[in-house]
């Protein structure tokens, strides 16, 4: 029985006049029939965390959205915790909620929470990055395509280097679908061109501080090395760490080296248009209103949706 109906019959058994307690019943009746028609649906949201300015942005974005549509949602940020995220699902299917939502930290050790979430007839829908699971365990993933992110960030730096440059490669949280994917398409294009290498890559974790200390890692183990060309960098926030590191060492990130990343937050943009960043690959983070407009379909019947609902990449560089 669908978490609304249960409360209905909460509220009928409680209730002290017949009258109440028959109008009560006619609306549960009605909502056994027709599963979270008519009350409130209950979301569960199970958030990778708020290691970046993009995902906080894309928290307010679903949180927003759900109070325009009168969606209860219970909100998890597991912090980048892979393990406190399945636990979190796992709550959800206890409580009995409508549907589930999950930002996944990682790629893998999803099957056994989503078959119990299968088992106990509660949708699942992959939103942001992705899961390795067998895709008839959730309904769809709603996300932007990050092997195209990395595409698009190799072509520019390809097209703005003539194909010559030493790259050094910040990556995001490792086992993550954005790192991996991210990693994977910027490499399958600087392999078109002989005289592009990445020349040092370590992992920073999405993170502002994280993609500093990366940095200042890459800088010093490269000691007196061949002149830097380009940094990429799998996410906005590690970039700006990264261009605190560089300026502290004397280096003039925008002209020398170039610099490339993605997420196209707002201060990001800013920088593209200070020269400091010369271009940001747009992962789109109000994407609530996509994400509610599939939950609430398919609460309301639809089944015919493609596995993998895309959202689009844009690359942004300095206004002309
Ligand atoms: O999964 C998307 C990535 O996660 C974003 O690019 C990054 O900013 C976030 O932390």
């Amino acid at each position: 029985m669908p978490t609304a109906a249960c409360r209905l019959l909460i509220l009928a058994l409680g209730a002290r006049s017949v009258r109440t307690i028959l109008a009560l019943l006619a609306i549960l009746a009605a909502l056994v029939g027709s599963p979270s028609a008519g009350l409130a649906q209950t979301v569960g949201f199970a958030q990778v965390g708020s290691e970046s300015d993009w995902r906080r942005t894309f928290t307010a974005s679903v949180m927003h959205e759900a109070a325009a549509r009168a969606i209860d949602l219970m909100l998890f940020n597991a912090e980048g915790d892979p393990g406190r995220q399945v636990a979190a699902v796992r709550d959800f299917i206890r409580q009995g909620v409508d549907a589930i939502v999950i930002a996944p930290v990682v790629l893998s050790g999803w099957t056994d929470v989503l078959e119990e979430a299968k088992t106990a007839a509660i949708p699942v829908f992959i939103v942001d990055r992705a899961v390795d699971a067998d895709p008839s365990l959730y309904v769809a993933r709603i996300a932007a395509n990050f092997n195209l992110e990395g595409k698009l960030a190799a072509a520019w730096l390809a097209q703005e280097s003539r194909g010559r440059c030493s790259i050094l490669e910040l990556e995001g949280t490792a086992g993550s679908a954005a790192a991996v994917e991210r990693k994977r398409g910027f490499a399958a294009i600087i392999a078109e061109f002989p005289d592009m290498r990445v020349v040092g890559a370590t992992a920073g974790n999405f993170t502002r501080a994280g993609g500093r200390a990366a940095m200042e890692r890459l800088l010093a183990d490269r000691g007196q090395g061949p002149p830097l060309c380009a940094v990429f960098a799998h996410n906005d926030d590690m970039m700006f760490g990264a261009i605190e590191a560089m300026t502290a060492v004397g280096l003039e990130p925008g002209r020398r080296p170039l610099t490339v990343s993605v997420d196209a937050v707002e201060p990001a943009r800013q920088a593209v248009e200070a020269g400091i960043l010369n271009a940001t690959v747009e992962l789109k983070a109000d994407i609530g209103g996509e994400i509610f407009d599939v939950v609430q379909a398919y609460l309301k019947g639809r089944r015919d949706f493609p596995k993998w609902i895309v959202i689009a990449s844009d690359l942004h560089v300095k206004r002309p």
